[in-house]
């Protein structure tokens, strides 16, 4: 057995969980490279790790049925009309911030750094992050309210989106209202339920999933400032959407009539093998998402006797969390939300070499948080007005589509406003600071008469 003064514990509980190949290279380790091991080994909950490899996956459910959904096109327009003042008077009153989870990867993108700074304005070049930011500004504009944003970053990527967020002076907003932390790490393991080494002084540890975000909030000590804040409503949205309505008075309204604590935007599956997750009623009657990968093809293919897809509310990611629900659920410590296993490439290191191997690495989603609610709604919405996820580098769901979903989005406001567009205009693009939902679009502005339209401020003629 190794010896490090005062480490004598963790030392024995490395190797009574037959872990102790993490200190093969020890005599090659400088003083620096064995302490930062020895914090990294602490910071490992060796009992969940063994648990995880050992137990039955719990992720997955079995026994569903398609979800009812909310339709706001179902209702009269009374009703509209009051979710819409309840939503309003919710954000105006302050008790909304805005909650981004930007701690992937963008690794199917192929894009080296973190997604948010990929550029996706069709004529400005604008970032993910600039059109996030820029949105939550114009609605603080719009309502005449200051709204906190919470960013979630991951280890890998959490300087770079500081720097980002610094060198563009937060978007306008205000920087000691702008949380950004970075989300936990847990380890991968190998196929035999070891660690794996990542380098001779470290273990390779990967971001635990977006439903890490709930207790990451608690840890960062972002929750107690939105505490502080009076915040009593959560939107929450994912970095790859450029369309997102990150604040919405009808959406909101209908949560707060529902007295929903978790309230989701679905919209219609384009076809079935669309990847996306869909909305669920599990056997107990409680909500939640199956990813399309899970799916059995009779599942995934069944229609009703008109011919539509049976399991079609496709998971957009959008999500209002009541601050009660996530205080009460963080509370006890960890929310319990089950981990997902996935087999991976990890590059580790092998013989003091790197060697790329398969692993298992762990994650929690966020979705899972549905089925310990007390009360969620499922509301549908219209893809086009906020959905345009940028997952691949090519084809589907692209950097292309989105640019060509936010130049028709706004050439669909241009219209609907009595807008004329100039026949040779092919790609429009609305700064949020110009209009943020399309509503405030006067019918005699002006359009250059140019191939591409960039509309940046809000100055009507
Ligand atoms: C996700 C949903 C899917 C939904 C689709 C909509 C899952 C498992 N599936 O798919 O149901 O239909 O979005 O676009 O989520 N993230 C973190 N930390 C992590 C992992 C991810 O912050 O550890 C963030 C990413 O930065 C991104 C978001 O979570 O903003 C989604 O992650 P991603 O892996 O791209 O999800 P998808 O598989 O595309």
């Amino acid at each position: 057995m190794i010896n490090y003064n005062g480490h004598e514990e963790l030392i024995r509980k490395v190797y009574d969980q037959g872990q102790s190949h993490v200190f093969r290279y020890w005599d090659m380790l400088n003083e620096e490279e064995k302490k930062s091991l020895m914090k990294q080994l602490n910071s490992v909950d060796f009992n969940l790790m063994n648990r995880l490899f050992s137990e039955e996956d719990r992720s997955h459910i079995t026994n569903y049925t398609p979800a009812p959904t909310v339709r706001p096109e179902k209702f009269c327009p009374e009703k509209i009309d009051e979710a819409y003042r309840t939503g309003e008077e919710h954000i105006s009153s302050g008790k909304m911030a805005a909650f981004l989870v930007a701690g992937g990867q963008g690794s199917r993108l192929g894009y080296e750094g973190p997604k948010g700074i990929f550029p996706i304005g069709p004529v400005s070049g604008k970032s993910l992050f600039h059109f996030h930011g820029e949105k939550i500004r114009a609605y603080e504009i719009k309502y005449g309210v200051k709204i906190p944003f919470l960013v979630m970053t991951s280890v890998a990527n959490h300087d770079e989106t500081v720097e980002f967020f610094k060198k563009n002076s937060f978007f306008g907003l205000d920087s000691e209202l702008v949380f950004i932390f970075p989300q936990n790490m847990i380890p991968s393991l190998d196929l035999n339920g070891k660690l794996i080494m990542e380098s001779k002084s470290s273990i390779f540890m990967n971001p635990d999933g977006h439903g890490g975000s709930l207790s990451a909030l608690k840890s960062s000590g972002a929750l107690e400032s939105l505490n502080k804040l009076g915040i009593e409503t959560v939107s929450y949205f994912q970095v790859d959407n450029p369309l997102v309505k990150i604040l919405d008075p009808v959406f909101t309204g209908f949560h707060i009539m529902e007295s929903a604590e978790i309230s989701s935007k679905a919209i219609p599956k384009a076809y079935a093998e669309e990847k996306t997750g869909v909305f669920i009623k599990t056997e107990t009657g409680k909500t939640g998402i199956v990813e399309y990968s899970d799916m059995p093809d009779e599942k995934l293919n069944a229609t009703d006797q008109d011919g539509r897809l049976l399991y079609s509310a496709g998971n957009t990611a959008i999500h209002l969390f009541n601050t009660d629900f996530i205080n009460r659920i963080t509370d006890v410590g960890d929310p319990g939300l089950p981990y997902h296993r996935a087999i991976k490439k990890i590059e580790a290191c092998i013989d003091a070499k790197p060697q790329e191997i398969e692993g298992i690495k762990y994650e929690k989603f966020i979705f899972d948080a549905l089925p310990i609610c007390k009360k969620d709604m499922i509301y549908e919405t219209v893809r086009e007005e906020e959905f345009a996820p940028v997952k691949n580098a090519e084809g589907k769901d692209s950097p292309a589509t989105a640019k060509e979903l936010i130049s028709s989005l706004c050439r669909h406001w241009l219209t609907r406003s009595g807008v004329k567009i100039p026949e040779r205009t092919e790609i429009i693009e609305i700064s949020p600071l110009f209009s943020v939902d399309g509503k405030d679009i006067k019918p005699e502005t002006v359009i250059p008469d140019s191939e591409k339209v960039y509309l940046e401020k809000n100055v009507h003629i």
